[in-house]
């Protein structure tokens, strides 16, 4: 058996036995160069997977499934980090942003907006029915009224029980769930090649009212150029702005690095930027699919996962590499 048969096997197996595996030791993540269709999303997503993974796996659209996909945290309660049940702001508002973007470029985003559970399909809307790419607060909002999305209350009784458990101290350093789960990035290779993308979270818990993460900056919290691959983030998002980390990740493929080499780029430059005592405390996380079906994922601390589904490879949960250990 050839070394990459017998990786291909031990992922297979370790997959069975442990339902996530520790990759740490491997240079080359799971192999799946020629594969289609991909998706792969952040953190344990087999639900979303599976939803993107029924479209794809029958002819359809990479866009239909990665917003699907996205769809099924948004509407999950004991999801804090995205959608219905995301921990809100120090005020007490969950503000959703979101974005998606097409093998041509095709892109829309929205920010800020409270009172609807699914800012992905709102941000595809944006995309699709108007001449703008992003929306944002009230006029997003207005928006999805017109466009007949359903207002709802977002914060479930747990996530306000959470709120005011943190209100007794009021101790302002907004969170993310390291290990856990957070923003939720996704990007699916279709059968025809062709490459989406959708961000979609709630955004650090207790923020300021009014933050904006990177999740529905096109460039920062995801990117598709479909001649090329895909990134998106999930992490701090002020980190991943700051280097526009996923535009960042697709050129770097663009200029011959895999996406293996150019999430760990990112992230070192993140952690150049910052200084190594600064970063250690910054969850930033990078994934990457280029056009052959070619996967990376690499992040700052130890805690990242995500989910990978490939014809022979389906929804398993694989824990990426780090810069720190
Ligand atoms: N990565 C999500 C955020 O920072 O809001």
């Amino acid at each position: 058996m050839n070394s990459s048969a017998s990786r291909r096997n031990f992922l297979r197996l370790s997959a069975l036995t442990t339902g996530i595996l520790s990759l740490s030791h491997i240079k080359v993540w799971a192999n799946t160069e020629g594969k289609k269709p991909v998706v792969v999303s952040t953190w344990n997503n087999t639900l979303a997977n599976t939803a993107a993974w029924n479209i794809l796996s029958s002819q359809g659209y990479a866009l239909d499934a990665v917003e699907q996909g996205a769809r099924v945290p948004e509407g999950n309660p004991k999801e804090t980090s995205v959608g219905y049940g995301g921990l809100p702001d120090r005020d007490g508002k969950v503000t959703l942003d979101a974005c998606i973007m097409d093998e041509k470029s095709n892109c829309g985003s929205v920010a800020f907006v409270q009172g609807y559970k699914h800012p992905i399909s709102i941000a595809r809307a944006v995309m699709e029915k108007t001449p703008h790419v992003m929306l944002a607060g009230k006029g997003a909002e207005q928006f999805a009224a017109a466009q007949g999305f359903k207002k709802e209350n977002l914060l479930t009784k747990e996530s306000e029980k959470a709120w005011k458990e943190w209100l007794k101290k009021s101790e302002y350093k907004p969170y993310h769930n390291p290990g856990q789960h957070d923003t939720i990035g996704m990007l699916a290779l279709d059968l025809q090649g062709r490459l989406s993308g959708a961000c979609t979270t709630s955004g650090m818990a207790y923020k300021m009212h009014g933050r904006v993460g990177d999740s529905p900056i096109i460039g920062a919290g995801l990117y598709v150029d479909g001649e090329i691959g895909a990134a998106t983030a999930t992490g701090v998002g002020e980190e991943m702005i700051r280097i526009a980390g996923s535009h960042t990740i697709v050129e770097l493929m663009r200029q011959g690095r895999s996406p293996q080499e150019a999430c760990e780029e990112a992230v070192k430059r993140v952690i150049r930027k910052r200084g190594e005592a600064k970063a250690k405390e910054l969850n930033v996380a990078f994934l990457a699919l280029d056009i052959h079906g070619n996967i990376g994922a690499y992040s700052t601390t130890d805690t990242f996962i995500y989910t990978l589904s490939t014809p022979d490879q389906l929804h398993v949960v694989i824990r990426s590499g780090s810069y720190f250990k």
